[in-house]
């Protein structure tokens, strides 16, 4: 039996956006094995009902489990945002979703206290980032708005620095958080830090961007060394990624993302035939 401590970190998104987690936690923890599943064939998730997300995400997390992984990361903020507490206490591994770890950076960034929130419309209707910064600090002044086109945008591999169409949407987009002057925006919806950089160039120098999907990475690997899980053999970390489309879009948009982060194949797999329940009895 594989010791735990050797074991895979097991990643999880609708898509492309855990990677932002995943090319962090390969910059963090090079010793580490990754398996990465994003759901390409149901992608996105944050424009469905919170019961549909309920079960994919369940469903997902059987998928991870079954890879023996010795950690959950839920690399979606949509999911975060949505799957219920109890559920992942129950789980037989250590779990993190990616909404405390980013709103604590948050909290922390700000100075003037307004802060902006950006994310799918399951994010924002559910008020999780909102409710995790009010914890942190009861002065903040809060900004959502959900952005619905980005997550297709960021899918279709328009999230080149200098892309007209995902500009101008952008512009569309934060006009309200410019008025409101926020000085930090939460890109909560781990999909987002593939457009940084223009959302960076709309927002304006004086406007920090916090990056939930490398947040939540800092987040994990800190948990991970306090449970005392991080490899200590001097193996070289690989990742495997499992999509369940087809894998030539995603190896290749991954490949453009992940650069010397990548490192590893892409293979198709079915998630449907998966609990429900993510096999879990609590
Ligand atoms: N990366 C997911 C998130 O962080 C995108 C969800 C979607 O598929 O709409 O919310």
């Amino acid at each position: 039996m594989t010791a735990m401590r050797e074991r895979p970190i097991g990643v999880f998104d609708s898509g492309l956006g855990g990677l932002t987690a995943v090319r962090e936690l390969r910059r963090l923890l090079p010793h580490e094995d990754i398996v990465y599943f994003g759901d390409t064939g149901r992608v996105p998730y944050g424009t469905r009902g919170v019961d549909t997300i309920i079960r994919y995400a369940k469903q997902d997390i059987a998928f991870l489990l079954e890879q023996k992984v010795k950690f959950v990361m839920a690399a979606c903020g949509t999911v975060s945002s949505t799957l219920p507490a109890e559920f992942s206490a129950a789980l037989p591994v250590g779990f993190t979703g990616v909404v405390q770890c980013t709103a604590q950076a948050a909290a922390k960034a700000t100075k003037t206290g307004r802060i902006g929130i950006i994310g799918t419309p399951a994010t924002i209707a559910s008020r999780s980032y909102e409710a995790a910064l009010r914890a942190l600090r009861s002065d903040v002044q809060i900004t959502a708005q959900s952005c619905p086109l980005f997550v297709p945008l960021v899918e279709n591999g328009y999230f080149n620095a200098d892309n007209e169409v995902t500009r101008l949407v952008a512009e569309d987009y934060l006009k309200p958080l410019q008025k409101a002057e926020v000085d930090t925006l939460i890109l909560g919806c781990t999909h987002y830090p593939l457009i940084a950089p223009i959302l960076a160039k709309v927002m304006g120098p004086q406007v920090a961007l916090i990056d939930s999907g490398r947040e939540t990475a800092l987040c994990t690997a800190a948990l991970l060394r306090e449970a005392d899980l991080l490899r200590n053999d001097g193996h070289i970390g690989t990742a495997q990624y499992f999509v369940s489309d087809s894998t030539e879009s995603f190896a290749t948009l991954s490949g453009w993302f992940l650069g010397e982060y990548a490192g590893g194949d892409v293979t198709r797999i079915s998630v449907d035939h998966y609990p429900a329940d993510g096999g879990i009895s609590q």
